[in-house]
């Protein structure tokens, strides 16, 4: 079903309250057949896929999935489908719950978007215990990519190197996968991989903090064109947007066309507004939902004024604050569009008027 109800938009006194309170209101709706939809489904105003990252434990929880079922034409499992979860410390890789999502999405005539097959951030056991020949672990790596978008063959697309610039632009990321198989081949390999797993995936790279490191978004354009030079088929990029509210006014525009100069479809991959990390001081709580509004309304606009050919997907990095990673990191951000109980907060009615192109 679809909550497709469009009453009270622009937000309702009550909507506006249910953001301010956030957390403190968080009693569940006992019946969620009677979610009112408190602004017009985004997936039918966006004129291109809305998704939202998702674990496999809210596929549970029946009020994630109406509101997941309104909004979202795609998933992105938040963490399931990394080396984290599926290998395990004797090699073997287990698929439980990245199935479930995949089956879940497919059931709900949603994408799936793969995330994340090569990342710094994870070396997992099952790897580290290879022996030291780069043959068997280049061998490995390469089965490990070819099983997991084989089995998910039918993905809109795959990050497959995510975050590989430095933390500053200075130049790229150490890792296991850059120590052992080489700083750019491991990436080119990666690609390659994928692509042979499933040739119909576009498969992007994704980064963060390129709309306020511009030494960022310098190295990872260059490191676009070097991969793109040495025949990676690499066919997306991806702008995880993990921005705050104190956010400067145009940034993001000037990103994402920085980034669309490439030609290539673009993912505005992770969106999330903290207020807790807003470095520009806002005096109070309400300037800084509005600025938080504003933000995620540029986004939207700034997302939608890209060539058609080249909008990919606009995805949410959680849809109610209690789901954020950023509320688990600190309990008093509130940083996604909808709060606890799934009412549309102001983030969520501009966000809808934007990405409809009312600005
Ligand atoms: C985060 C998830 O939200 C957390 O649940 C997990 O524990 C760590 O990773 N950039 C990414 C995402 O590409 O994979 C990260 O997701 C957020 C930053």
């Amino acid at each position: 079903m679809t909550g497709t109800s469009s009453r009270a938009f622009p937000p309702s006194r009550r909507l506006v309250l249910g953001g301010a309170l956030g957390l403190a209101a968080c009693n569940r709706r006992a019946d969620a057949q009677a979610w009112p939809a408190e602004v017009p489904p985004l997936k039918h105003v966006a004129p291109f896929p809305v998704g939202s990252c998702v674990q496999a434990g809210q596929l549970d929880d029946p009020d994630w999935v109406v509101l997941a079922r309104t909004h979202v034409s795609q998933l992105t499992p938040e963490w399931e489908m990394k080396m984290e979860y599926i290998v395990q410390d004797d090699g073997s890789l287990r698929f439980d719950r990245p199935d479930r999502i995949a089956a879940f999405a497919r059931e709900n005539g949603m994408r799936l978007f793969g995330h994340a097959l090569v990342w710094y951030a994870q070396k997992p056991e099952g790897f580290l215990r290879l022996d030291e020949s780069r043959v068997s672990f280049g061998k490995a790596y390469d089965n490990y990519i070819a099983a997991v978008v084989g089995r998910y063959r039918g993905a809109s697309g795959w990050d497959v190197v995510n975050e590989a610039v430095a933390e500053d632009g200075d130049g790229w990321r150490d890792s296991l996968w850059a120590s052992r198989l080489g700083d750019l081949d491991h990436m080119v390999r990666a690609f390659r991989a994928a692509k042979a797993a499933d040739p119909d995936a576009v498969l992007f790279i994704n980064d963060y903090n390129l709309e306020t490191i511009p030494r960022k978004l310098e190295t990872y354009m260059r490191l676009i064109d070097r991969l793109l030079a040495a025949g990676a088929p690499l066919d997306g990029i991806g702008c995880q947007t993990h921005v705050d509210a104190g956010l400067a006014e145009g940034a993001l525009e000037r990103t994402l066309n920085a980034l669309a100069r490439f030609g290539l479809p673009i993912h505005l991959s992770e969106l999330d507004v903290s207020l807790v990390r807003a470095r520009r001081p806002l005096a109070g709580r309400s300037a800084l939902e509005a600025a938080q509004a504003r933000v995620y309304a540029e986004a939207a606009a700034a997302f939608a004024a890209l060539p058609r050919s080249q909008r990919f997907a606009f995805t949410l990095w959680g849809l109610r604050d209690g789901d954020s990673w950023l509320v688990r990191e600190n309990a008093s951000d509130r940083p996604v569009p909808f709060d606890n109980t799934g009412a549309a907060k102001p983030a969520a009615a501009a966000l809808a008027r934007a990405l409809a192109g009312g600005g």
